[in-house]
């Protein structure tokens, strides 16, 4: 594993050894036991878009680790006003251990990991978002104990999330279906390796595509550099909401789960959120376990 561009990089054996690991850091730390295990290693975060866990359980996860973490800002760095990602990726290259991006274009994360020589880690793009699946599965295993025979529902856009949700889920064997109004479907590409190489269902209908589900998933309908087709989505999106009456339609004892911000009263209401809000916040925190695993892996 050279670097974590999207989640089908790892295969299901490499999952499961980031998650392992993420387990045992995680436990470690609740004791109060640190490892230096990245004494001394520079990881810069470069971000086109905001931030608050990714930015902070980096942040926190390098210094944990012994490292430190700079923030670079698409505004302060020369990127943005022109300087190409062949150059800039040679010069971080020659000061860093490893580099997480948040962007737009998937492309760019690749460009960076081509012409540069460090490990580079998707933070988000458009296209996924491997670090948070990661984080994800590990609760859902913390939760269920483990994958076998669960199935992974998701109530919203095919975006980022459901993209990479969707892979997570193939690759450690749980059924995948998503609710999704016709146009806002995941990855053409995705969709049809997932269907080859698992059990995925893409419905325009809520309850058929929640029916059983042993997690409910959702995201914003409006992700970040959509700010514009706002009033159009929410238009789009209206019944694609986890509900009251959705949650009847799961198993009993379904989890929910958000990558987080919510917007309480689109994708989800107020009172599920609150009721599953042990489950939201832990996966939030998995974010800090998962990467530390991921940075260890990669640039240990
Ligand atoms: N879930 C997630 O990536 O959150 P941030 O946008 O706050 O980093
Ligand atoms: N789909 C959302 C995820 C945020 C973590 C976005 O891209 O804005």
């Amino acid at each position: 594993m050279k670097h974590l561009l999207k989640l089908g990089d790892l295969g299901r054996e490499e999952i499961l050894t980031i998650l392992n690991l993420a387990d045992q850091l995680k436990y470690e730390r609740k004791n109060g036991v640190f490892h230096p295990y990245l004494q001394g290693k520079k990881l810069g975060m470069i971000f086109q878009k905001s931030s608050t866990r990714t930015r902070v359980s980096f942040e926190a996860g390098m210094y944990e680790l012994g490292g430190c973490a700079l923030f670079l800002s698409n505004r302060d760095l020369q990127i943005g006003r022109g300087e190409p990602v062949e150059d800039t990726a040679r010069v971080l290259s020659r000061y860093l251990d490893g580099l997480m991006i948040r962007t737009f274009a998937q492309q760019e994360v690749e460009d960076f990991a081509r012409f540069g020589s460090i490990p580079v880690i998707n933070g988000l793009t458009d296209y996924c978002h491997p670090c948070q699946v990661l984080a994800d599965l590990m609760t859902i295993r913390e939760v269920k104990g483990s994958f076998r025979g669960l199935k992974l529902c998701f109530v919203g856009d095919g975006n980022n999330m459901a993209n990479s949700l969707l892979v997570g889920a193939v690759r450690m064997g749980m059924r995948f279906s998503i609710a999704c109004p016709a146009g806002y479907e995941p990855d053409a590409d995705l969709v049809a390796w997932g269907k080859e190489n698992g059990d995925v269902t893409v419905t325009q209908d809520v309850g058929e595509a929640a029916e059983g589900a042993d997690v409910l998933y959702t995201d914003v309908w409006a992700s970040m550099g959509q700010e514009e087709e706002k009033a159009r989505r929410v238009k789009a999106f209206a019944g694609y909401q986890i509900n009251g009456t959705l949650m009847k339609a799961a198993k009993k004892d379904a989890m929910v789960l958000h990558c987080l911000p919510a917007h309480r009263g689109e994708e989800i209401t107020a009172d599920v959120f609150e009721a599953h809000a042990g489950e939201i916040f832990e996966e939030a925190e998995n974010r800090l376990h998962a990467q530390k695993a991921v940075m260890c892996k990669l640039m240990k």
